[in-house]
Order: structure tokens, then sequence, then C-alpha cells
């Protein structure tokens, strides 16, 4: 497994793993405690199964993860590869592409705004995005710069939100549009509105490459870009 992927899903596991964490000794965590209560389960994978193979095979199931929650709730930490190998695991049941998928913001503008409200975008995250040098989901570096610093190609970056709210929202088409709604449309649906002047060049697939977070903090970031390139 790469790097870039096991950190791709690590925040959905460790979303998984955290409330449990670092919840210190509990009740029934001393070692003659546990070790009472590990043979109470292991009673569980009782010997006879009359030869029933999908029975016993369960039973092997739930007694394994028996024992890791119970690890867990007395305090147990679990280090990089036992978290890796957990995550390999449960990997071979859902593929990256579902898990991706499931953490990507889409291309439905109205519940990507409503979302957007529970959202605290950091503009410095957003521009790192937005050069390539921090992945988004999956581990892809988005090619956003590399369009966007070059104006015979496409708009530029700097001034982006002066551009919208001078020029872009001042249009018959986007008479009913806020700000966000078109900033946002033209980032996960591109093709929706384009400019006159702009080919329609831009890839129309950032909602899958993109989760909640990366998309506030692109927003963020091209929020901040007031000054038109003739202001300065
Ligand atoms: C292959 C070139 C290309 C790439 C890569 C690209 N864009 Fe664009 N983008 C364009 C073009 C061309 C337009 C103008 C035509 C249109 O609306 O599609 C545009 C329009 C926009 C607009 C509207 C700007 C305005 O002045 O109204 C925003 C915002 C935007 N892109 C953001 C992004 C972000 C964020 C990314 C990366 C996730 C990105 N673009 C990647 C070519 C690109």
């Amino acid at each position: 497994m790469g790097s870039k992927r096991v950190t791709g899903i690590l925040m959905l596991s460790l979303a998984l793993l955290i409330p449990v964490f670092g919840q210190g000794h509990q009740d029934g965590c001393a070692p003659e405690e546990l070790k009472s209560q590990q043979n109470t389960l292991a009673g569980y994978l009782s010997p006879d199964f009359a030869g029933d193979y999908d029975l016993a095979i369960a039973n092997l199931f739930r007694l394994g993860s028996l024992y890791q929650s119970m690890a867990l709730r007395c305090g147990y930490m679990p280090s990089e590869p036992e978290i890796n190998s957990m995550l390999e695991a449960a990997l071979s049941f859902v593929t990256l592409e579902d898990l991706i998928a499931a953490q990507s913001v889409g291309s439905d503008v109205a519940a990507i705004l409503l979302d957007l409200q529970e959202a605290y975008g950091d503009p410095l995250a957003g521009q790192m995005l937005y050069n390539g040098l921090e992945p988004a989901l999956g581990g892809v570096a988005l090619g956003c710069a590399g369009c966007h610093e070059n104006e015979a190609v496409a708009p530029l970056t700097a001034g982006t939100w002066t551009r919208i709210n001078d020029i872009r929202l001042e249009q018959p088409e986007l008479r009913d549009y806020s700000h966000r709604q078109y900033l946002v449309e033209s980032i996960v649906r591109p093709l929706a509105y384009t400019i006159p002047d702009y080919p329609p060049l831009m890839p129309d697939f950032y909602g899958s490459q993109l989760s909640t977070q990366h998309l506030a903090d692109l927003v963020a970031f091209l929020d901040s870009q007031d000054q038109l390139p003739d202001d300065e």
C-alpha cells in the first residue's frame, strides 16, 4: 500500500478509533481482570460446533474483534503498522474507489453549499492544494495553478474574488447566484457556465477528488484573491 493511500484513509480509520483512544485505565482493565475476561470470551469459542464450519469461522472473527475492542477500551494505542494492517483488512472488503467516493463532495452544488456551512476553510491549506503541493483525495495533485497562472489559458487566480463580484455576478444569467454558489459551481461543474473568451477547458471531475474540507480550503484561498493584477 502506498503511503499516500494510507494517509488518504487514515483519517477515516482514526475517526473510528479516536473515540475509544486515551480513555486510560477503566474498570476491568487490571491485568488479572483482563485475563479472566479473556478466558470468558474464549469460552464463546466453544470447541463443539457440531461440524458447522460457518459458525466456527464467524465465532473466530467475533472473538478477534471483541479482544480488540477490549484492548482499545482499556486505552491501547495501536501502532502505525497495526493500523495499516487493520486498514488492509478493511480494504479487502471495500475498494479504495468506494472509500474515496464516500468522502468526495460530488457535484450537487446545493448540497455542497449546505455542507460548507459546517466547515472552516484554511486559505493556506487551500493554496497548497491549488498549487499541487498537498494532495487531494486518493493522493492526487490538483493542477489548478497550472492553468490559472496563465491568462491565455484560464482566468488568473489573482483577483478571482473581485472579478466574481464585479463582472461574473453582473451577467444576466448569473443574476440569482450568490458569490459562493458561483465559486463552488465553477469548481465542481465548470461547464455549467463558461466564461466568454475562454474555451471550456477545465476538467469536470474535481467533485470526485475533493472532500468538503478540501473544497472549503480552496474556497477560502480563492476568496482571499481580492487584488486585481492591475491594482498591484
Ligand atoms: C486545464 C485547465 C484548467 C484547470 C486544470 C483548472 N481550471 Fe479552472 N478554469 C479553466 C478555464 C478555461 C476556465 C474558464 C472557462 C470555464 O468557466 O470553464 C476556468 C474557470 C475557473 C473558475 C471561475 C473563474 C472566474 O473568473 O469566474 C474558477 C473559480 C476555477 N476555474 C477554479 C479552479 C480550481 C479550484 C481548479 C483546481 C481544482 C481549476 N480551476 C483547475 C481552466 C482550468
